[in-house]
């Protein structure tokens, strides 16, 4: 047996996906506003009895993508082996998953950034040129919330974070369900003290959770 056997094993790639939501924070700040949020939206969906997990990107030893090319013939990263492999499964395996990242410099976190391009790998290229690709996860019914939150008042100053997780995820083949955009929030866990945005959040994760159980 070859490691890319032993990595494809590990990696269940042609499952379907099951009624279960996976929240994944892209921020470095433990207790941070998007830990925070995460919170309440897993609180909403957990009132739904629908299975969650949450994943916090910062307790992951991963590398941004090196551009091997090699997952087009291995169908999964085999160029780099770390944390990724944890959570290749993950994502796989839920059908709904939610996005959060604060915003840094006007996009997502560096983090959230390198874990979306190791996702790469879940995508069937062609040979033209340009090459005509597909996603291995498309068709399957996969949901997604993307939740984005900065510390200035014009939604401007949040630049491209929630396009920068929206356009992928709808790349690889996942509906938009909704995007909550958290405006002048900035100490670490401020968003604690704003009731109206954590009722928001658990609401937004109730109706999540209500959609990924009757699809
Ligand atoms: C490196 C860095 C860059 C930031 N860039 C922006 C920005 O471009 N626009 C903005 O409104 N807030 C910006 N912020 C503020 C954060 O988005 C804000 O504090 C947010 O609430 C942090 O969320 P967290 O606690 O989940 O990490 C930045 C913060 C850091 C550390």
């Amino acid at each position: 047996m070859t490691a890319n056997d032993n990595l494809l094993k590990k990696v269940p790639v042609d499952i379907l996906p099951e009624q279960k939501i996976l929240g994944i924070s892209g921020s470095p700040r433990i207790n941070g506003n998007s830990d925070v949020l995460l919170k309440h939206i897993l609180k909403g969906v957990q009132g739904e009895d629908v299975p969650t997990e949450s994943v916090h990107l910062r307790d992951y030893y991963f590398q941004p993508c090196i551009g091997c090319e090699r997952c087009r013939k291995d169908k999964i990263c085999t160029g780099l082996n770390d944390g990724m492999n944890l959570l290749y499964p993950k994502i796989i395996q839920a059908r709904g998953l939610i996005l959060l990242s604060p915003t840094h410099n006007y996009n997502i976190t560096a983090w959230m950034k390198a874990f979306i391009d190791r996702l790469y790998c879940l995508y069937e290229f062609d040979d033209n040129r340009p090459r005509g690709w597909t996603s291995r996860l498309a068709g399957q019914n996969r949901k997604a919330v993307i939740v984005a939150v900065c510390e200035q008042q014009d939604k401007k100053d949040m630049g491209f974070t929630i396009e920068a997780m929206r356009l992928p995820l709808q790349a690889l083949g996942y509906e938009i369900f909704e995007e909550l955009p958290v405006l002048k929030i900035f100490d670490r866990g401020a968003v604690k003290k704003e009731e109206e945005i954590l009722m928001k959040a658990s609401e937004l994760g109730r109706r999540f959770a209500k959609s990924i159980a009757e699809a």
